[in-house]
């Protein structure tokens, strides 16, 4: 007999019926009552075993994290907490699992830091499993909601000589030896010696790349992994993280956050129609941990609220001016707690993002035309000469969850920004060449996707939300 998914089971509504399950123990109680799970919901299965006529040796190795095939009938469950549960026929042991060493078994509760650590066997808890599940769908949401507006996913390479955002926060991928590599006159490493024959690195952006699509296709959007070599040990960033880049043709700056605003909605949405046992267990799980933290510091809403508020309510749109004047005007500027400084012209940091968008508007908000000098190269130069067309959106509780622009579609402004940039046009020559030839307005912006997948399932560290986070020092499996 082929096997029945227990989401199945739980979802059926008829009982009497014979299926065969596989799965692992989460919990074994009496000699009696397993609870099992094969990771298809949030939800357990409840089997009974008639231990009477089950083996000594096998009840001893019905334990937590061991992995079982059962046979038996779906009943009506006279137990509290279930509708129905399996009557076990046969309990056969896949895989065994010694409650000594289960890491999971020994500590009672774990904390998130320290599954952490043992990130290979985190999947197997109820808040990983359901934030995996989650951003499955939020990834599946992002391709369907593209797809019926007739994007095309372009795939843009991963290894590359451009730096999109021109920010040099770039890894080498070179096959040069490490311990000698051939070295020009002037000692630096002769990358020309190289299989691409010059520097290259993993992308940091596949915007330009994109943009070449978008020259022709019209509407394009890329989904992949990015990578960016910074440092930074914070609860936002990952050396290796997925973005979603759409880029439209013809399009100009309130289209593209006309854009930015109906996509979140539309991937959260999905998720609430579609993970709700997940969405709901995440919500009790971070209700937990509000506990924790002093009152003043918790969220006034729950998880579900959030999101519905945040479905039912357009967001702020602002520009880099006037933010700057609500914050020169607010109380932590004026009792001096903010940690920088802030006048117009610097960029905004989280705390003054958060500020905007937790304290000040308490609402998602587009904040748009920052000054030239704080932004890349491509953005599209307002009248005044100082601004451009920018724009980033920030949520409550992340802070930036996309970065996006009008892009400069006029070559002459182009190449002027790219001079007072020192970006070396005959490296870029592909790029002018989109200018060049049937130039067009255009606009575009990335979507941090595991920032996405942090504000819909409520967790607090972007490292939990990745099945694999990759932070300096972290790159074992
Ligand atoms: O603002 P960024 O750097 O913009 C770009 O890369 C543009 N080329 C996008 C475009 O216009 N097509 O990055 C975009 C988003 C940020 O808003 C943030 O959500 C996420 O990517 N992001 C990171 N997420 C996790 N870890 C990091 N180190 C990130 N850096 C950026
Ligand atoms: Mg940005």
């Amino acid at each position: 007999m082929s096997r029945t998914k227990i989401k199945a089971i739980l979802l059926n509504e008829q009982t009497d019926y014979a299926v065969t399950i596989k799965g692992w123990v989460r919990s074994f109680r009496n000699n009696q009552f397993i609870a099992i799970n094969d990771g298809s919901t949030i939800n357990n299965l409840q089997v009974v075993i008639d231990f009477e006529h089950t083996d000594e040796s096998l009840l001893k190795q019905i334990t937590t994290g061991a992995s079982l095939q059962v046979d038996g009938t779906v009943v009506a469950s006279l137990g509290k907490g279930q509708r129905v549960e399996v009557k076990a026929e046969k309990v056969t042991l896949l895989g065994e699992c010694n409650p000594e060493e289960y890491p999971l078994q020994l500590k009672n509760k774990p904390s998130l830091e320290y599954l952490r650590e043992i990130a290979h066997l985190r999947f197997r808890t109820n808040t990983f499993s359901a934030v995996f599940r989650l951003r499955h769908s939020l990834a599946f949401a992002i391709h369907k909601f593209y797809n019926e507006k007739g994007f095309v996913y372009l795939h843009t390479p991963v290894i590359t000589a451009s730096d999109a955002e021109g920010a040099g926060e770039m890894f080498k991928v070179t096959t040069l030896p490490f311990d000698n590599p051939p070295r020009t006159e002037d000692g630096q490493i002769d990358y020309k010696e190289d299989f691409f024959g010059r520097a290259t690195n993993l992308t940091v952006s596949g915007q330009l790349e994109g943009e070449l699509g978008a020259m022709a296709l019209g509407e394009i959007y890329t989904f992949g992994p990015t990578f960016r070599a910074e440092n930074s040990n914070t609860a936002r960033h990952l050396a290796e993280f997925w973005m979603v880049e759409p880029e439209v043709a013809f399009f100009d700056l309130k289209d593209n956050m006309d854009l930015a605003e109906e996509f979140i909605q539309y991937v959260i949405r999905y998720a609430l129609d579609n993970n709700r046992d997940d969405l709901e267990f995440l919500a009790q799980r971070l209700v937990e941990e509000e506990k924790s933290k002093p009152a003043a510091e918790r969220s006034e809403m729950g998880l579900i609220e959030k999101l519905e508020f945040v479905l039912n309510n357009k967001f702020e749109r602002i520009t880099y001016t006037e933010a700057i004047d609500i914050l020169l005007q607010s109380k932590p500027y004026k009792k001096k707690q903010f940690q920088y400084d802030i006048q117009w012209g610097t960029d905004l940091q989280s705390e003054h993002e958060r500020f905007l968008v937790e304290k000040h508007f308490k609402k998602p908000v587009i904040v748009t035309d920052y000054p030239k000098d704080i932004k890349s190269f491509y953005m599209r130069l307002n009248d005044d000469g100082k601004t451009v067309a920018a724009m980033d959106i920030l949520a409550p509780g992340i802070g930036e969850i996309v970065g996006g622009s009008q892009r400069e579609e006029r070559m002459d402004k182009l190449v002027q920004r790219m001079e007072e940039m020192h970006i070396p046009q005959e490296e870029m020559y592909w790029y002018l060449d989109s200018r060049r030839f049937g130039s067009a307005p255009h606009a575009g912006f990335g979507l941090g996707f595991e920032r996405m997948v942090l504000f819909v399932s409520g967790m607090s560290n972007i490292r939990d939300v990745i099945p694999f986070p990759r932070t300096p020092k972290n790159a074992d499996f």
